[in-house]
């Protein structure tokens, strides 16, 4: 590999988000808001951190959503390309679908994750190694959901197990973590007519086959927001400061607390830091939004409420003295008066709560 040269991504952006439902009945998993941006521009800032800019979205469903989201992205100081399957071809045939666009060595992400991880550190790895495709392995507690990756002392690719379910099949607590560096000449096995897997079929045919592959695990915040707990929790970590805000929020910010332009506080309403608060947000009276809390664009906080440890998408209306903990609030949502929506609850975007409804998980 020429290390010096620019390296390519690929982020594999395809997906329906199924377990992220009722999210992504509404918007594309890659681009959900995190603190009011959409969660590839979180990818995109660490790419070019790691001086790559130029990026292929392989995508398939609700192309448009993430269009509209992010454009050609240089705004963002990236070089953005589309790569759209008729079909969705999975993850292997995601990238395939891509190959034309790209040459040497590229790195491919999974859209669904948020991680600080050290991409030149990897890329130095690989090449040293003489690696022809390098996976990023995070420990997990659990990794009964995830795919498991075993590797030698040396670090090379062993056996693949994904998602296991026997106790006795869980034989390490090192899971891949949705990164991949691949030499783009080995593309050449994916086949391009058919939806593959990139995990269960492609790299364990190259392990089989005795390609130099490699695992690399190093330190790193890594979250996969694949279910509405995760969604939320990853922007916890954000406001809490565990996990590195690769982008500042939207807004002026102050300490601890970001407020967009446009919007109206009555002199007695609340920000309590950590907390994002969109543009043209109304906040009545006595209201209290935060501590960690986001409100998306142009919603209303009605008098008495109570925003804490929730994260609101566009236009909620909350009614006055509703109470929001730790929950999910798609766009447009209407939250009547004196509700009570509690920890864990996912409501749908356009969802309407009658008033003193309580809602739990
Ligand atoms: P679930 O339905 O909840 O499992 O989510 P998902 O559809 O996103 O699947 P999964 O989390 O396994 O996907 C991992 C990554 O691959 C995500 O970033 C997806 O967007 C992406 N992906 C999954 N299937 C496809 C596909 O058919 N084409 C492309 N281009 N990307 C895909």
């Amino acid at each position: 590999m020429a290390g010096d040269r620019p390296a390519q991504a690929v982020i594999l952006a395809g997906g329906q988000g199924t377990r992220l439902r009722p999210l992504t009945l509404a918007r594309a998993k890659p681009v959900v808001p995190l603190l009011n941006r959409p969660l590839l521009a979180y990818q995109l800032a660490l790419l070019r951190e790691h001086g790559v800019t130029d990026v292929v979205l392989a995508c398939s469903y609700r192309v448009d959503d993430i269009r509209a989201a992010l454009g050609d992205a240089g705004h963002l100081g990236m070089k953005l390309r589309y790569a759209v399957e008729k079909e969705p071809l999975g993850t292997g045939g995601g990238v395939k679908n891509a190959a034309d666009l790209v040459s040497g060595t590229l790195f491919v992400l999974n859209g669904d994750i948020l991680t600080d991880a050290d991409l030149t550190a990897m890329r130095r790895y690989h090449t040293e190694r003489g690696s022809r495709t390098t996976i990023f392995l995070q420990p997990v507690d659990d990794p009964r959901q995830y795919g498991l990756v075993e590797t030698d002392a040396t670090g090379r690719l062993g056996r693949f197990r994904e998602k296991p379910t026997a106790d006795a099949e869980i034989t390490t607590d090192t899971v891949n973590a949705g990164i991949y560096l691949i030499e783009t000449a080995l593309l050449g096995r994916i086949p391009a007519d058919r939806p593959s897997s990139i995990e269960r079929e492609f790299f364990p045919a190259l392990i089989a086959d005795g390609v130099p592959s490699y695992g690399w695990c190093a330190p790193a915040y890594w979250r996969d927001i694949g279910n509405p707990g995760a969604y939320r929790e990853a922007q916890m970590d954000l406001l809490a400061g565990r996990a590195r805000m690769l982008l500042p929020p939207p807004g002026q910010g102050d300490q601890g607390s970001w407020v967009g332009a446009g919007g109206t506080a009555a002199r007695d309403a609340r920000v309590v830091p950590p907390a994002v608060v969109g543009q043209r947000v109304a906040l009545h009276p006595r209201c209290q939004v935060g501590p960690a809390a986001v409100i998306g664009d142009g919603s209303t906080i009605g008098p008495d409420a109570r925003v804490e440890g929730a994260v609101l998408w566009e236009r909620v209306e909350v009614g006055s003295g509703a109470v929001l903990h730790e929950c999910v609030i798609g766009a447009d949502v209407k939250i009547g008066a004196h509700a009570r929506v509690g920890s864990g609850v996912v409501l749908e975007s356009g969802a309407v709560i009658p008033e003193r409804t309580t809602l739990t998980r």
